[in-house]
């Protein structure tokens, strides 16, 4: 069984400590606000809905210092990664909490809110995962990129809850995943969480996805987002842009698995996602080793964007997106 992503302990945050994984399981302690953060910017814990979660408690953790403290922590861990706009919506959540309560209130305001985001997640995947698996065939061949599963979220994941969702229709899924460079989530992440649930998951490396898709009868690429424009256009993990065209070359299903947490409709379209660049350093070295020459420099941009155009659909909990995007998306925001 997976070890739970993200514990929280009333006086403390529990990260399980993405870092290390699939090597070492151990939990990353975080007692205040700037602990989170850095767990954010460190990649302790990473993925869109989680890193909002984790936010959320951190929140908590500084709201028993009162409201100043806790529109302190807000601003902080609003810094810490810019990509994900489940960050910003779980701040905002938070921010109402802080702004309604008085400071006798505000610590079990705030705790009772943040368990509630972190609760809503997993139910909110499960309901991604039904409307996903649907568009599966009974023996399904699924390539995905990044980790956009369990340790991504509160649990059940949002690609990979399509898949797990899958399974207990009782359809056979074979997932192919990208390992992921700089840091390998796919190889490290996604290929350990879905052995552990007992899925038949093979590691390829970025530069193969396109071979993959024409060798291997590739029913549909799935994966998640970090921020989904008004248009449908759709940021997530570096790689993602070069599996769409190659979905769209060889005519294969290209889908999103989103929460409408992951959608911002004051971003008209991917122009205006702001794309968070990492430390060149990521890709220069490979195992704490360097493979790129020291007089040589590196670009790590983090996200890119893939346009609409090229999206099959938008799995969310409230059903799945079709084009035109615009009206789809309006739509499902607006459903209860
Ligand atoms: O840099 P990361 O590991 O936080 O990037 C994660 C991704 O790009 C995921 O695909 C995305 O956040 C969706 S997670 C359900």
């Amino acid at each position: 069984m997976l070890p739970e992503p993200i514990e929280w302990r009333g006086e403390a945050l529990e990260l399980l400590d993405q870092r290390k994984l699939p090597w070492e399981i151990s939990y990353y302690r975080c007692e205040d606000a700037e602990g989170v953060a850095k767990a954010i910017e460190s990649m302790v814990v990473r993925g869109a809905p989680a890193i909002g979660i984790a936010a959320a408690y951190g929140v908590v953790l500084a709201a028993t210092k009162g409201k100043e403290a806790a529109f302190g922590a807000i601003e902080r861990l609003s810094r810490t990664r810019p990509t994900a706009v489940n960050l910003f919506w779980a701040m905002e959540r938070m921010k109402e909490v802080v702004m309604s309560s008085s400071d006798g209130e505000l610590p079990s305001k705030s705790e009772a809110l943040a368990v509630s985001i972190h609760r809503e997640d997993v139910a909110t995947n499960r309901a991604i995962g039904k409307h996903g698996e649907a568009l599966l065939p009974a023996e399904a061949s699924v390539l995905t990129h990044c980790n956009a599963g369990a340790l991504a979220t509160g649990g059940y994941g949002t690609a990979l809850g399509v898949v797990r969702a899958a399974k207990e229709a009782g359809k056979s899924v074979k997932v192919f995943v990208d390992e992921t460079r700089p840091l390998l989530q796919g190889a490290r992440l996604t290929a350990w969480e879905l052995k552990e649930d007992g899925f038949d998951v093979t590691v390829v490396c970025d530069g193969a996805a396109a071979f993959v898709m024409k060798k291997k009868a590739i029913d549909a690429v799935i994966v998640g987002a970090d921020r989904i424009a008004a248009n449908g256009d759709v940021a997530n993990k570096i790689g993602t842009l070069s599996l769409a065209i190659a979905s769209s070359r060889f005519g294969t299903p290209f889908y999103v698995a989103a929460p409408r947490s992951s959608i911002d409709v004051h971003v008209p379209s991917g122009e205006a996602i702001p794309i968070e660049e990492r430390d060149p350093e990521e890709v220069r070295s490979f195992g704490g080793k360097a493979v790129v020459p020291r007089n040589v420099s590196a670009w790590n941009p983090a996200f890119d964007v893939t346009p609409s155009e090229l999206v099959s659909a938008i799995i969310t909990e409230v059903g799945v997106l079709r084009p035109p995007y615009g009206e789809s998306i309006e739509r499902a925001m607006k459903a209860t």
